[in-house]
């Protein structure tokens, strides 16, 4: 198949990109590095160009905070919801959207409300369209995952609250499962909620990634919630991760039921292990001896 893959340069992107060219695809890659900017992608006819001879679209394109150019209601949003037009437009039938855990009705943030709004758009379109939500995803090359891997090497353990929030760790290898699947799938127009088989309260998950690291479990220390959204706000303009909002979606925790996901992939998430830290889909996979 000819696949566009808008995000290609990413986390999920390239894990993606390998997994698609192994198997045979042609990928057409998209984002800045890629000489596109979703911010001049806003219309249908934009994209339409660009979709000529393509067989699927995945959209894995996101940021975690915002910048001056990097905004939300316009990567999140404008952007994905011209592509899924224009594909209506040039009968591009299959569209794969990443879209993130907590993108529903009770989404508060700014982040998972843009993501949501290009859900909504897709599900409403006449395509076989797939709306993946994973939790927190783990694996070589996450920047969110570099970041916990390094505050878990820190003498003492910064949380927030008890550091109780709840958390479902998902392995990279399971989302580009899933999107494999979605390519050929028969039974289309589903959302699904991508979370690991094992609830883990955030501290236990520091622990868990400074254990894998080699080193002892660590003294704990817990932040109180609004001291935490103060730093944050000070702090996002030196890191647009640290933004309120993501304080408050971290102590609502990244977990949901994934029932209907693991009967779509027909087994359940890949058990957490030290080794799958620092590897990518396709290692994973093949430690998994092929389930996928
Ligand atoms: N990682 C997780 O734990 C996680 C969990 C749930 C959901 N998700 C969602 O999955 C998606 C991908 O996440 P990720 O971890 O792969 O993120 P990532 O590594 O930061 O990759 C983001 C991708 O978006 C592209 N991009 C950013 N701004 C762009 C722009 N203006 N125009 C075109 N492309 C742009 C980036 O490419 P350039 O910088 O080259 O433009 C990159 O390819 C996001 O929507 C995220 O919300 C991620």
């Amino acid at each position: 198949m000819n696949i566009l893959l808008t995000g290609a340069s990413g986390f999920i992107g390239q894990n993606l990109a390998d997994a698609l060219t192994a198997a045979g695809h042609h990928v057409v890659p998209i984002s800045r590095r890629d000489g596109v900017d979703f911010s001049t992608m806003q219309t249908a006819d934009r994209w339409l160009p660009r979709l000529r001879d393509v067989d699927a679209v995945i959209n894995a394109v996101g940021i975690i905070g915002e910048t001056g150019s990097q905004r939300f209601r316009v990567l999140h949003a404008a952007a994905p919801t011209a592509l899924f037009d224009a594909c209506l437009g040039a009968g591009v039938a299959r569209v794969i959207q990443i879209s993130a855990l907590g993108a529903d009705d009770s989404a508060f943030s700014s982040y998972h409300q843009s993501k949501k709004a290009a859900d909504d758009h897709l599900r409403q379109l006449e395509l076989d369209w797939f709306v993946l939500r994973p939790s927190l995803i783990f694996g070589r090359g996450g920047t969110s995952a570099a970041t916990l891997l390094r505050l878990a090497r820190l003498p003492v353990l910064p949380v927030i609250g008890d550091g109780r929030q709840m958390l479902q760790p998902v392995h990279v290898g399971d989302v580009v499962a899933t999107v494999m699947a979605c390519l050929t799938a028969q039974d289309t127009r589903r959302t699904l909620d991508i979370v690991g088989n094992e609830t883990v309260a955030y501290v236990e998950w520091l622990q868990r990634l400074r254990l894998a690291q080699g080193r002892n479990r660590a003294l704990v220390l817990r932040t109180p919630v609004r001291l935490a959204m103060l730093g944050a706000w000070l702090g996002q303009a030196l890191n647009p991760m640290l933004r309120p909002e993501n304080i408050r979606m971290l102590v609502k925790g990244y977990h949901g039921d994934g029932t209907a996901w693991n009967e779509f992939l027909g087994r359940p998430a890949i058990a957490f292990s030290p080794a799958l830290l620092d590897a990518d889909a396709q290692q994973a996979l093949a430690l998994i001896g092929g389930q996928s």
